[in-house]
């Protein structure tokens, strides 16, 4: 079997023409699990809303920003504020520099994913999995907040595992953040394994590593087993993760991306939405699920 790892697409189309992009419905209000919240209401669906037997929900780190977590390449990105941080997120760097570790382990400290609550659209896309709906979410994300907002973990692929897991890479132990952070907080700037004594990394697929075994086999069966692929949130530069959008529209199913910037896979598209997430995915979720 192939190992796939983690890399960037370098041929990212640099003037996507984009396709038939998605009228504003108006406001209004419904009431959702708990208490109530304004959403956008659905308006009439749009022919690839209609009748949609499966969905796979391809998600990146622009669904999260509205729950206080920054996503890498948007306009307040990480890496476009400070480029010299993707080296946190490289296997090799972080192998190889100890010092790395050291600020790798304080970033992970003061990072916004342990106070941080599941948005409007994390709670939209839950309810297209609690439906009848054949739904799959996919997700780039490694801030669990899907499940936090309640789609059930077995309807969750996590391509690029999760930040609340530590990984030895020398025995494979795998432990609890928490404690890790516990260990950091107590003095410990690079604490290793404590079975075998081997560099500790969180359980999340930095560049240059492979995903874990069948992780992207099963995303993929999803993919071309759909009827729309909607692609929420992420630049769709990051292999294998956005060649999805190729698996689900060459078995035939519509491809609708939500993003504010342009990606390398607009113009497969059936309809790119440049809408903030914030209200395009309820009203999203709210044009496929059935009256
Ligand atoms: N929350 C997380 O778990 C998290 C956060 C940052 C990075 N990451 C990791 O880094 C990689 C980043 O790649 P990526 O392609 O997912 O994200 P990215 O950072 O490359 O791109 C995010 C995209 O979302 C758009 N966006 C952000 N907020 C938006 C909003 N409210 N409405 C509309 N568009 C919005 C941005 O303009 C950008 O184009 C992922 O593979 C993931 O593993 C994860
Ligand atoms: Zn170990």
């Amino acid at each position: 079997m192939p190992i796939r790892c983690r890399s960037e697409t370098r041929d990212a189309g640099d003037a996507p023409h984009l396709h038939a992009l998605a009228g504003r419905g108006e406001d209004g209000v419904v009431t959702a699990d708990g208490p109530a919240e304004a959403v956008t209401a659905p308006g009439p669906a749009p022919g690839w809303a209609r009748q949609v037997a499966a969905v796979a929900v391809l998600t990146g780190a622009g669904i999260s920003t509205d729950s206080g977590i920054p996503d890498f390449r948007g306009p307040q990105g990480l890496w476009t504020r400070n480029p010299s941080a993707e080296k946190l997120s490289t296997y090799q760097a972080y192998m190889a520099d100890p010092e790395l570790r050291c600020r790798s382990w304080q970033a992970r400290l003061a990072h916004p994913a342990w106070t941080a609550e599941p948005n409007r659209a994390h709670r939209a896309l839950a309810r297209l999995a609690c439906s009848a709906i054949d739904t799959q979410v996919i997700t780039q994300n490694i801030d669990e907040l899907h499940q936090r907002a309640g789609t059930p973990p077995e309807r969750v692929t996590e391509l690029h595992g999760t930040m609340f897991g530590v990984l030895c890479t020398g025995c494979g132990d795998r432990t609890a953040m928490a404690a890790a952070l516990d260990r950091v907080r107590a003095g410990e700037q690079d604490p290793p394994c404590t079975l075998c004594g081997g560099i500790l990394k969180s359980a999340t697929v930095m560049f240059g590593q492979p995903l874990p075994p069948g992780v992207f086999e099963r995303a993929a069966a999803a993919a071309a087993r759909c009827d729309l692929l909607l692609a929420i949130g992420s630049t769709l530069t990051v292999e294998p993760a956005a060649s999805l959008c190729s698996i689900a529209t060459a078995a035939g199913a519509s491809l609708v991306i939500v993003n504010r910037d342009p990606t390398p896979y607009d113009p497969a598209a059936t309809a790119v939405i440049r809408d903030p997430i914030g209200e395009a995915v309820p009203r999203i979720a709210g044009q496929i699920l059935p009256a």
